[in-house]
């Protein structure tokens, strides 16, 4: 039997095509719903379901992928940089970011690893503001954990020319700086808020205005009005940063576009169709906020 495209080996044999997210905890994940809405809007025969793995059990699940003949899964936390150890190969991009999220068992077995934050970021602001552009002035990423770094690889391959990193850690700020090169540099706390001087775009990759944290102490009065401002948290949608853009004219961008887009490309190569983001998902997943 011919095999189309991504569509793997596995599926061909079971006719029914299987994938989950792997994290822990992991029942909080709207990734289930995300990928069954799109098994059914696309008419696969499929299924997508939550692995509560334990970080000592990690190997052992991930290479249970193959024997229990699974396409993939996705990875959360805490297991994104950990599970890098347990693949057989790794994307340059997922290398650069230095986690992943997305593993994918090749038709021979073999575990390929992916990191889809950074595109799914891009284009959340791409559906946010079709004419954005990376490089169309400098843009300012508070925090320098592991969301930060896959948001400025996905800036950087769109062509962003000037980042500046501002983290409450000045040496991790720096140690992105030095990773990245010259296009990225580092700023301490106490400049975050002359570091909006001139900015097109202002992103806050930190926990802070996440329900139950405190907002982002961060003014927004040096801060254009036309840069666009985006918060990675999506619970609540709108976070105090987000409030405090809006009110002044900012267009923002809330973090569950970015949770939406990520999750495209992996369902591509589990199963073979490159889904649509579309109001009725938004809708379905903003209901359980
Ligand atoms: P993630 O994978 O979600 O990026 P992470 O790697 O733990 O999570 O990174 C969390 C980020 O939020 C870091 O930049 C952290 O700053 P430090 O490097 O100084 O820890 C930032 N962060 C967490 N709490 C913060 C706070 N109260 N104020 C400012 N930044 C904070």
């Amino acid at each position: 039997m011919a095999t189309i495209g991504a569509i793997s080996n596995h599926s061909m044999k079971n006719l029914f095509t299987l994938a989950g997210v792997m994290g822990w905890p992991v029942a909080h994940s709207r990734s289930p719903l995300i990928h069954n809405h799109w098994i059914s809007q696309y008419n696969l025969n499929g299924a997508y379901g939550l692995f509560a793995v334990e970080p000592c059990n990690l190997k052992a699940a991930l290479h249970g992928l193959q024997a229990l003949g699974l396409a993939g899964c996705n990875i959360t936390i805490p297991h994104k940089v950990s599970a890098m150890e347990f693949v057989d190969w790794i994307h340059p991009l997922a290398k650069r970011i230095g986690a992943i999220n997305t593993v994918v068992v090749q038709s021979d077995g073999a575990l390929h690893g992916f990191n889809h934050d950074g595109f799914g970021f891009i284009q959340s602001l791409i559906e946010a503001q079709p004419t954005w552009k990376a490089n169309q002035g400098p843009i300012v990423v508070i925090g320098a954990g592991g969301a930060s770094r896959a948001i400025i690889v996905g800036l950087l391959d769109a062509g962003a020319t000037a980042i500046r990193v501002v983290n409450r850690t000045f040496s991790k700020a720096q140690d992105l700086a030095h990773d990245f090169g010259p296009e990225v540099i580092s700023v301490a706390w106490s400049d975050r808020e002359d570091a909006l001087v001139g900015a097109s775009l202002l992103v806050n990759t930190t926990n802070q205005g996440m329900h139950g944290e405190p907002a982002l102490d961060l003014s927004l009065d040096l801060l254009p009005n036309d840069a666009l401002v985006s918060d990675a948290v999506y619970i609540p949608l709108e976070t105090p940063l987000l409030k405090q853009a809006r009110l002044r004219g900012n267009t923002t961008v809330n973090g569950l576009g970015m949770l939406l887009h990520q999750a495209r490309p992996a369902f591509n190569s589990w199963f073979g169709v490159m889904p649509e983001v579309t109001p009725e998902l938004y809708e379905k997943i903003i209901k359980t906020i």
